[in-house]
């Protein structure tokens, strides 16, 4: 028997050949294939059901605690789940890959900072980034991030924390926070959110407690299926989803499973930002989740993070939008999930484990690749850093350029503040930065979705270009965004590509 293949991308069903057969047969032919449909539907519908054994089968449990919504201590849950429990403590391993992993380095703990082991500067390894964030606090404190066992600790302790007051809509991405928002709204997860967001930071973390990203914020303690508990994220893909014709979707009722096992890590690996004095998180895909859609919804809502201090112009600052920039990849497209990648299937004895060792799957090859590409081992890491290398010299090309452009601004303004050239520049300098930060802030070095950080940064290097063009007077289009319409140009004759990627659409049911 061989498997139907679907239908390539964008092309339409092939037409069904004329029908020249007499009536009575056709009405045959007709009967027969029911009848076979039927003994295949019951043929699946076996085949299905043994498979559902067969899993329950390797993975039975033996439920020794209740779970609830209230249980956030992951060791609680551990006692239901001590091998999920033992994979997920892993977390705090720390090794170095080319571009990711990171590194433990040991420092000497103060009064202020506790940590006797932390990641890597960022900052030391390339100083450029002190000038392109120079005026907001990330020029002081960056760093390699590393497992989910320190998202907390990492959080309270940044030097960032120090330069500048942090709401507690900080703590969305950072804690385990469903139980602290379902108390602040009394049992309503959106009030919560609303109370908890504009407060100060460690007063928002009194509310909380003190876990990282625990069981309770992935799954529902009933039936341990996956869950998304982060109001940010609901809102976020709302708002997306209605821009695709969906209106008021909730990931909770309508996305499949596959799509659960990407979104359960949308809800914090994404662009973000906080809105108004509410401090409303906000995950900016109101116009879609390509970079020039959220580039153009900061455009017209005119939000800034910083007044650059060199340049003056009012800056963005791009962070970790996997999510994101996975969903321009070929992974997405062909319906590979997070999870697949970085929470593979481990054997252990008997059972089948989701790995909750969270880490990059350059670490675990076999499990995390070679299931799907029957290649060596060694060919896969080289063609990962085939895809990385290209797009860290790239990601280089594209800083400088923009640091060019800054320091010249910097310049023409000690000369004119309000000088319209200037003006111009610094609106051009705010699209190159968001660009080149946004590949830069990406924590794949281009692998989620290669073509387009290069993509991405050639747009930057062009914005940068075109500032340097608007500070010598020379004639330019009048912003970033009429710039971009003019260089989407494409022939007539060439239709888009419209068809969304399944990740971020696809209309079935959870438990498909
Ligand atoms: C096809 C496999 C694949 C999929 C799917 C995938 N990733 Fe990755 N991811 C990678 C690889 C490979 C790297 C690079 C790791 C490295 O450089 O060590 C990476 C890097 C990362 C990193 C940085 C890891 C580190 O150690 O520094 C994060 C965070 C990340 N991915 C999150 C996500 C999220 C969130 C999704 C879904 C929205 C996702 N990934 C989907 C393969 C994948
Ligand atoms: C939308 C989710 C989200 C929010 C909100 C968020 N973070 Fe993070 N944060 C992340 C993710 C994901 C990472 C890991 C990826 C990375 O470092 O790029 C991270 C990493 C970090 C790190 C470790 C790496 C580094 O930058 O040194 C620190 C510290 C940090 N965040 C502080 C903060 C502070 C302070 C705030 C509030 C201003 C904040 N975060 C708000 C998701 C979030
Ligand atoms: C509640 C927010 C949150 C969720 C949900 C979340 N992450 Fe993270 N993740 C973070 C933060 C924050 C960090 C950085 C922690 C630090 O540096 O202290 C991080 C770090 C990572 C890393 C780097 C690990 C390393 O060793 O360098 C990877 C890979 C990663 N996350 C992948 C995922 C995947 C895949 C999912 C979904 C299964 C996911 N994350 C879900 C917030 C989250
Ligand atoms: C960042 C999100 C996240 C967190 C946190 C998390 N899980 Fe999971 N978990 C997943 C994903 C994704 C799957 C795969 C589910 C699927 O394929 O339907 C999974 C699957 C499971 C399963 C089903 C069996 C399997 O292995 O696939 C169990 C049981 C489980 N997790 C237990 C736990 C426990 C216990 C904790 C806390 C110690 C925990 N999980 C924390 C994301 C998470
Ligand atoms: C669940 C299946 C699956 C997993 C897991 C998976 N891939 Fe893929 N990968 C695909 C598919 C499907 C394609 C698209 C090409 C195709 O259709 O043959 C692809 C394409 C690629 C490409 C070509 C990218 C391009 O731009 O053309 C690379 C490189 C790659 N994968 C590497 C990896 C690595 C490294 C891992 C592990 C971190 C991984 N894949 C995990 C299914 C998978």
């Amino acid at each position: 028997m061989t498997t139907p293949q679907p239908p390539a991308p964008d092309s339409p069903a092939p037409a069904p050949a004329p029908d020249r057969r007499p009536r009575h047969l056709g009405r045959l032919l007709a009967i027969a294939a029911v009848a076979s449909a039927l003994v295949a539907i019951g043929v699946a519908a076996l085949l299905t059901n043994i498979f559902e054994r067969k899993q329950e089968a390797r993975n039975t449990f033996v439920q020794v605690v209740a779970l609830t919504d209230t249980t956030t201590d992951p060791a609680i849950w551990g006692k239901n789940f001590p091998q999920h429990y033992d994979s997920y403590r892993r977390t705090t391993d720390m090794v170095h890959t080319r571009y990711g992993g990171s590194e433990a380095v040991p420092r000497t703990p103060t009064a202020v900072d506790p940590r006797t082991v932390v990641a890597q500067s960022r900052l030391e390894e390339d100083p450029r980034l002190i000038e392109m964030w120079k005026g907001y606090p990330f020029s002081k404190d960056f760093r390699e991030e590393r497992g989910h066992a320190y998202v907390l600790e990492d959080q309270l302790y940044t030097e960032r924390q120090r330069v500048a007051q942090q709401p507690g809509a900080c703590l969305h991405c950072h804690a385990s926070m469903y139980a602290g928002y379902m108390k602040a709204g009394n049992g309503d997860l959106i009030k919560g959110f609303e109370v908890i967001n504009p407060l100060p930071y460690a007063e928002a973390k009194a509310r909380v407690g003190n876990h990282p990203v625990a069981c309770v914020d992935c799954h529902d303690p009933a039936d341990m299926s996956l869950r998304v508990t982060r109001p940010g994220f609901l809102e976020g893909i709302r708002a997306l989803k209605a821009t695709q014709g969906v209106e008021n979707y909730d990931p909770n009722r309508d996305a499949t499973r596959q799509e659960m096992r990407t979104f359960v890590c949308g809800q914090c690996h994404v662009e973000y930002y906080f809105k108004g004095k509410e401090k409303r998180l906000t995950y900016p895909w109101q116009r879609g989740l390509m970079v020039d859609s959220m580039f153009a919804e900061y455009e017209q809502n005119g939000h800034k993070d910083w007044t650059h201090e060199i340049s003056g112009a009012p800056v963005l600052k791009a962070q970790h939008p996997e999510f994101e920039m996975y969903n321009q990849g070929i992974h997405a497209r062909s319906g590979v999930a997070c999870a697949d990648c970085h929470m593979p299937y481990q054997r252990t004895g008997a059972q089948k484990i989701s790995d909750h060792h969270v880490r990059s799957p350059l670490l675990m090859i076999n499990q995390a690749c070679q299931t799907c590409h029957k290649i060596s081992e060694e060919e896969l890491r080289n063609r990962v850093f085939n895809i990385q290398d290209r797009t860290f010299e790239m990601r280089n090309v594209a800083i400088d350029a923009l640091l060019d452009l800054t320091r010249g601004i910097g310049e023409a303004r000690k000369r004119d503040s309000v000088d319209p050239k200037v003006k111009l520049a610094q609106r051009y300098q705010r699209a190159a930065q968001f660009f080149a930060d946004f590949v830069e802030a990406e924590n794949s070095m281009g692998f989620h979705a290669d073509q387009e950080a290069v993509r991405i940064l050639g747009n930057s290097v062009n914005y940068s270009r075109l500032g340097q063009a608007a500070l010598r007077g020379e004639q330019v289009p009048a912003s970033p965004l009429e710039a971009a319409a003019a260089s989407a140009h494409r022939p007539k004759s060439v239709a888009p590509l419209g068809r969304p990627t399944p990740a971020a659409t696809g209309g079935t049911k959870k438990g498909d």
